[in-house]
């Protein structure tokens, strides 16, 4: 495994070893290094040392700066302020570092693969049998395949679930009306039909299934308590009733499967493991915490009691692990799910990307399997919430009649308004785009712009759906992102003979030290992203990145150059930037096409 420590860490290294030759108990003390406009570094941490060690914050500054090595590595440093060091760092070392990272035979650009590594169960994307998806689950989606990806590319082993909501007492009602109506699932079998034109298809059943079974479910007394019998005959395992049961759920699977692929999203079927797939284990998971006292009876159910969770009256609000009639509910499936995932799938971490409205759901989820020991200091749970998708106005999402927005309809228009932007730009920068070219770059920019969008926002917050915004070339966009590695592409193929070839020996300009310096961060960045499971640190870094290499063009030519050695140096700064963009969006799900 190879690994290329960033100039970031050297320089910090150094700092910590002057600042132990000043003063010997600071030995293990953090300098607090930070990047800096006024110089490539700033470290603030011997304020609060010399505070701690009754100095004068100022002399025991002046002490460090004699004890650092200048030289080869930092070119600069001094006092600044009340006992602040301003670092610089040479061009040369600037230079071999980022040389070592592109040739990190591994392609990881420098990035560490975590020695420490354990298992994380990721559960995302889980929408519901029967029914249509929703801007919740897709942000569930988005940011739990980032999360993944960031998490893999640090070398922690993950396993997908996809929780579906595929059980429950709707279920009765559905078969009902298909025992009735037998044919209403029918399908013609045609190899011809993509997956896209299948999953809806499959999903207009599903909601002409729906509506046809709730009407008569609302009207006619007698059909209300066959559903009601059936739910008992679904529950009880009867054969014929769980073969239709599953047929509802191969359909909604294919229209899942469409909506995942439009998404560009790969979803493994074994790793769709929903609600039901824990009903053989439910009856133990009630017994074992009813036998250890977590779980108590209370008017014939079996709760659970927090004492800080209480509702309006101040009454303790409980978990219920089973209903007074016998029956489980969502509760009784994610507990039973924590025991599977913790001794079959043996995971450490269980993370959960869920809406912040199931908050209090998984509080006491997680603490009732704390209580019963499922859960402990080596194995901890994490809910990932993520906040509500709004619409331009504010208010939760909905087209203008006040009704769900259809996925598969959103994604096409985000596709139609990015082919639109790349037809635009393609016309004023004169490139010849064949309408097949246009549609699959504008799918690529369009679903890239719907991810981009939902990442860049930390996930807690609720965040505005605007596809205007989205898809607009300027801004913290993954367009301008997509853009920018188009570029630095163009640039690569029109060097000719020319090649990227970093010169160490070359004084660098600026704008090309401060490229220079943010790709230096690239692999430590991806750890904290990976660690706080916080794709939009890593979106911020990439936009960061991309600003930084327009500063660069506008100031650095490129190809005309003032030497071949430079323009060897510059290129070399396009590649490794380009190589970075890519790696980065790759880890969010983003496609970056070569051209544009
Ligand atoms: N299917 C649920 C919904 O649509 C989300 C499931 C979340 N995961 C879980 N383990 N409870 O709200």
């Amino acid at each position: 495994m190879t690994s290329v420590k960033s100039l970031t860490a050297s320089v910090h290294a150094r700092l910590a070893d002057a600042l132990s030759a000043a003063l010997p108990e600071a030995a293990s003390a953090d300098p607090l290094l930070r990047r800096s406009d006024r110089a490539d570094y700033q470290a603030n941490g011997i304020l609060a040392l010399a505070k701690k060690a009754k100095a004068n914050p100022r002399e025991l500054a002046t002490q460090v700066v004699e004890h650092v090595v200048t030289g080869d590595l930092i070119a600069d440093v001094e006092v600044s302020g009340p006992g602040f060091l301003n670092v610089t760092v040479s061009d040369k070392a600037i230079t071999e570092n980022l040389a070592a990272r592109a040739a990190d035979g591994s392609g990881r650009l420098g990035v560490p693969q975590r020695e420490d590594a354990g298992t994380t169960v990721i559960d995302y994307a889980q929408p519901n049998v029967a029914k249509e998806m929703h801007v919740g689950h897709l942000r569930s989606a988005v940011i739990g395949d980032a999360v993944r990806r960031m998490l893999d590319f640090t070398g922690e082993r993950t396993i997908g679930r996809h929780h579906i909501g595929d059980w429950g007492t709707q279920f009765g009602m559905l078969i009902q009306y298909l025992i009735e109506h037998p044919h209403e699932l029918d399908h013609e079998a045609d190899p011809s039909t993509d997956v896209e034109a299948a999953g809806e298809e499959a999903m207009s059943n599903l909601n002409r299934l729906y509506k046809a079974s709730r009407a008569v479910f609302d009207s006619d007394e007698d059909f209300k308590t066959r559903a009601r019998q059936r739910v008992v005959a679904l529950q009880s395992g009867d054969e014929e009733t769980l073969a239709l049961w599953q047929r509802f759920v191969d359909e909604s699977k294919i229209y899942f499967y469409s909506v995942f692929a439009k998404l560009d999203m790969p979803v493994a079927d074994d790793e769709i493991v929903g609600e039901s797939a824990y009903n053989p284990m439910m009856a133990e998971t009630a017994r074992m915490l009813e036998e250890s006292g977590v779980a108590v009876r209370s008017e014939g159910a079996l709760v659970v009691f927090f004492d800080e969770i209480r509702g309006k009256d101040d009454k303790p609000v409980p978990l219920i692990v089973q209903k007074a009639d016998g029956g489980f509910g969502y509760a009784a499936s994610d507990l039973s799910a924590i025991r599977d995932r913790v001794f079959g799938l043996k995971a450490d971490t269980l993370l959960y990307v869920v809406d912040a409205r199931q908050a209090l759901h998984f509080r006491m989820v997680f603490e009732t399997a704390r209580r019963a020991g499922w859960l402990s200091d080596a194995v901890k749970a994490v809910h990932l919430e993520f906040g509500t998708v709004l619409g331009k106005d504010g208010k939760p999402f909905k087209t203008r009649e006040g009704e769900t927005v259809r996925l598969e309809d959103l994604l096409d228009e985000a596709s139609e308004r990015a082919a639109t932007v790349v037809r635009e730009k393609a016309e004023a920068g004169g490139i010849e785009l064949t309408e097949e070219e246009i549609a699959e770059r504008g799918a690529q920019v369009g679903i890239g712009a719907v991810k981009y969008a939902d990442l860049s926002t930390s996930a807690n917050r609720d965040y505005k759906f605007d596809l205007d915004q989205m898809v607009s070339l300027t801004g913290d966009t993954s367009v301008y992102l997509q853009y920018a590695y188009a570029r630095a592409r163009s640039i690569l193929r029109k060097a000719g003979e020319a090649r990227p070839v970093a010169h160490p020996e070359l004084e660098l300009h600026a704008a090309e030290r401060a490229l220079g310096l943010h790709l230096d961060a690239f692999a430590d960045l991806v750890a904290e992203a990976a660690a706080e499971y916080a794709p939009h640190k890593l979106t911020a870094y990439l936009y960061q990145l991309a600003s930084h290499l327009t500063s660069f063009y506008a100031d650095c030519p490129v190809l005309k150059a003032d030497t071949p050695e430079q323009t060897e140096n510059r290129l070399f700064l396009c590649d490794l930037t380009s190589r970075t963009l890519r790696q980065g969006m790759t880890l969010l799900g983003i496609q970056t096409p070569e051209r544009l």
